[in-house]
């Protein structure tokens, strides 16, 4: 075989017919479930501003600060989404849906783009669905996402997953616990990763998201956030944990879980999958009751989740859940010689107007190569046509499955056809 002269980027795959019909399958239920949810779909732009990036997600991120792909043209700087909640939130403010009433609970299924190092799970170019609902303060609203997020993966039939829940509070809980975090972490400061020197003046509790090992001791051994929780986050967090139970649902308190974006208060979760390897989030998401102020809107409590498709489709592989179903159609015309090849032709728009799918020949090949090719397509039925039949008025139709055959009228095999379909 030649060698190819172009390539995809690193980290970025192409989704193939094959795996298109998994794809398809997955985002068809997610869509089905969402509906039952009572959410509403929302569609953004691939590209941003870098701003709103920056000012969403923040500064010192990892996101932010190594793995935004970006780029400018005359004035204007452009972004490719690494992530929905920012953009999300934009497009609420930009277009007031404050104003439908209620709280707006909208979902998303689409590809964002972050410049990380590529390996199983983790890609440059990657697909999340996810909900934001924007609008609630309530606890009720971080269970409602939880609830859906955990019963996409339950429907789906992937359970063996652990959900970790944690709340970093509001701003004055942080406010304490960055103190005491501080004052744990000065005495040993020459000790932790440059990052974490880095964040330590601009950012600490980001340092509770090292993955550096030089900064695990000292990270273990750290104050817990919990413990500094203001009585409002208090509340707030233990309602969640009380409706979570009431639900069913099993979680594990993890207090050293911070999550990779700025924008987070409260609430914190993240969905875990022991079939995944060392990229083990199926999703994450959690509480950002202070993001739609900080893009401009008016202050607005939210919360949302996002989860990954392609570590999704992993987890299907491992677990050996089988997804979508084998490429097929339901006619093929067989076609032997000029007059019969445009009989075909013109038959094909009939049959597939009766929501019937067909298909025919595109090479003028020998019938058995046609008939291979049904077969390769999985075709239901063939139609064989050829002068003998134009000339009687009657063709063959055949069931691809038994081989059993009887030879029709055109407007009787439509109407078996059909009656089948219906
Ligand atoms: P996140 O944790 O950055 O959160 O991403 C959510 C999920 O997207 C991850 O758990 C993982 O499954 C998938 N994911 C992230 N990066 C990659 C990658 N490079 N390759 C493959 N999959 C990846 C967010 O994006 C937040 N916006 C979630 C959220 C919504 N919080 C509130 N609302």
């Amino acid at each position: 075989m030649a060698q190819p002269l172009y390539s995809t980027h690193l980290g970025m795959t192409d989704i193939l017919p094959d795996d298109v019909r998994k794809w398809q399958y997955l985002e068809q239920l997610i869509r089905t479930e969402a509906e039952l949810f009572n959410l509403e779909e929302i569609r953004t732009p691939i590209m941003e501003q870098t701003e709103l990036i920056i000012r969403g997600i923040g500064q010192l991120t990892d996101i932010v600060s190594k793995e935004i792909f970006s780029f400018s043209r005359g004035d204007d700087n452009y972004v490719l989404r690494p992530e929905l909640t920012a953009p999300v939130v934009r497009s609420y403010v930009e277009h007031h849906l404050e104003q439908r009433g209620g709280s707006q609970k909208l979902y998303y299924i689409g590809p964002m783009f972050r410049a990380e190092r590529p390996q199983k799970g983790r890609q440059r170019q990657f697909h999340q669905f996810g909900i934001e609902v924007i609008g609630s303060d309530d606890p009720v609203a971080d269970v409602e996402v939880i609830a859906f997020m955990i019963h996409i993966y339950q429907k789906i039939g992937i359970t063996n997953t652990t959900l970790k829940l944690n709340s970093i509070g509001d701003p004055e809980s942080r406010k304490n616990y960055v103190e005491a975090l501080k004052n744990h972490l000065e005495p040993n400061l020459e000790n932790l990763s440059d990052v974490s020197q880095e964040r330590f003046k601009k950012n600490p509790l980001r340092i509770l998201d090292s993955k550096e090992k030089e900064d695990q001791p000292f990270i273990d051994s750290a104050p817990l956030i919990t413990d500094y929780l203001s009585e409002k986050s208090k509340k707030h967090y233990q309602k969640v944990k009380e409706y979570l139970t009431d639900l069913g649902i099993s979680f594990e308190t993890d207090p050293y879980l911070v999550r990779g974006m700025d924008y987070y208060t409260e609430t914190a979760f993240e969905l875990i999958s022991p079939d995944l390897g060392s990229q083990d989030a199926l999703a994450g998401g959690g509480r950002y009751d202070l993001l739609v102020e900080e893009i401009g809107g008016q202050p607005t409590p939210a919360v949302g989740f996002a989860a990954g498709m392609e570590r999704l489709l992993i987890a299907c592989e491992e677990l050996g859940i089988p997804l979508g179903g084998e490429k097929e159609v339901d006619v093929y015309i067989v076609t032997l010689g000029d007059s019969a090849r445009k009989w075909g032709l013109s038959k094909l728009s009939k049959i597939r107007s009766t929501g019937v799918s067909a298909t025919m020949d595109y090479k003028g090949r020998s019938m058995k190569a046609q008939m291979k090719d049904a077969n390769r397509e999985n075709a239901r039925y063939a139609i064989i046509v050829g002068d003998h039949e134009l000339e009687s008025g009657k063709f063959t139709f055949r069931d691809m499955a038994d081989s059993e055959e009887e030879a029709l009228p055109f407007q009787e095999i439509l109407k078996l056809l059909e009656k089948e379909k219906h």
